[in-house]
């Protein structure tokens, strides 16, 4: 049996177990290269993956740019408010088109100066009539499919893969009333965190850690007796809902949020679409994170706050709270990366076992149960991937 062989069959075990009896899987399930190998190419590469919001680019000629399974691209609003991605790849010598965010009326590549517009198509080259049998027509960027789903765009390389939308219908009856796609974004960044993907968004996943790593911040509002799971391991997702005690500085409805009655205005939602999206839903606030691996030992995140629009219309000094709201949100960001850096470190040293799955960890039994079918989809890839 192959080191792989191992790994994989102990996340078949962790899955299969019921979950009283489950236990993370050992330390390779985070540190193994040749699982990445094999998550890049069973998962990621089938997989949607979120690249921004939808309220990040709002007016026609905004664009992001992303890089998703090696390939970089970017995603504009076209004049007929159309959400479009596109290889980011200059169709004449390879280079990189746009960088960041922005907006911009044409896409010119940096290089030689070929012009596309907002569908793709190349539109003039200098000195193009000095090209034998120019056709300008026939050259275009590969347009790549992107799903918009609550506000957030999702792209696959995959034509085969199911609607993200249909995937995450049923998280919709929980979603819809916070009217989460008019929340304003405060913060978008892309930050590079030394810890597998899979510690991270497991962290992201449990309200176990957050009376305790996060007692400074948000884990002093946190009834743990409220905290809910969805019974039975959702196909492409899970979530918790949890509620925010009284005095909470944030994660309860504002005076003026008219959409949300009862529970609804302290009760906050954390979903996750597997493998890698998962997004904080408050009645006053949304954060996102959405992780690409780098290696076993390194994770890209691109990370997003919002606000909930009557939070931000209700502020007298927006750029200071916006400010304030976000420095807060950073410091839980920091307390998460301490813990899932101080994971990684520990997952990779000779004497780790890692033990049960308390109750309040109960979604990562879900994402085992997920990875489990997806990494043991046949043996012929298998093999390539070792
Ligand atoms: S590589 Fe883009 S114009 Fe030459
Ligand atoms: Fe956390």
């Amino acid at each position: 049996m192959t080191d792989l062989d191992q790994v994989l069959s102990a996340i078949s075990e962790a899955a299969a177990a019921p979950f009283e009896r489950a236990k993370i899987p050992p330390p390779a399930f985070y540190t193994s290269e040749a699982l990445t190998r094999l998550e890049e190419e069973r998962i990621f590469r089938a997989e949607w993956q979120c690249i921004g919001r939808t309220a990040d680019i709002p007016e026609a000629g905004d664009y992001i740019t992303y890089t998703h399974c090696g390939q970089p691209l970017f995603c504009i609003r076209d004049k007929k408010a159309a959400v479009r991605t596109f290889s980011n790849v200059c169709r004449h010598r390879m280079m990189e088109l746009l960088q960041g965010s922005g907006n911009t009326r044409r896409i010119v590549c940096p290089y030689h100066g070929w012009i596309y517009d907002h569908a793709g198509r190349l539109t003039g080259a200098p000195h193009e009539s000095y090209f034998a049998d120019f056709d300008k027509k026939g050259i275009c960027l590969p347009e790549i499919r992107t799903e918009v789903w609550q506000g957030f765009i999702f792209v696959t390389l995959n034509d085969e893969a199911d609607s993200v939308a249909a995937r995450a219908r049923p998280l919709d009856d929980l979603l819809d009333r916070f009217r989460m796609a008019d929340y304003v974004p405060i913060v978008t960044e892309d930050n590079v965190w030394d810890t597998n993907w899979k510690l991270l968004t497991e962290n992201y996943m449990e309200s176990y850690h957050l009376p305790f790593i996060h007692k400074g911040t948000v884990g002093g509002f946190f009834p743990v007796e409220d905290c809910v799971f969805p019974e039975d391991a959702p196909a492409h997702f899970t979530y918790s809902t949890f509620t925010k005690s009284e005095g909470a500085a944030y994660g309860r409805a504002h005076p003026d949020n008219t959409r949300l009655e009862g529970m609804w205005r302290y009760t906050n939602i954390l979903p996750t679409i597997f493998p890698s999206h998962m997004f904080t839903l408050a009645p006053d606030y949304m954060w996102y994170l959405s992780l690409a691996p780098q290696g076993p030992g390194q994770v890209r995140i691109r990370y997003g706050a919002s606000l909930a629009p009557e939070v931000v219309a209700g502020m007298s000094n927006r750029e200071a709270e916006t400010a304030a709201a976000a420095a807060f949100l950073d410091a839980v960001n920091n307390e998460d990366r301490h813990a899932v850096e101080g994971a990684y470190r520990g997952a990779r040293a000779p004497l780790t076992t890692p033990g049960p799955i308390h109750p309040l960890e109960r979604a990562i039994h879900h994402f085992i149960i997920y990875l489990a079918g997806r990494l043991n989809g046949g043996g012929r890839a298998l093999q390539a991937a070792e």
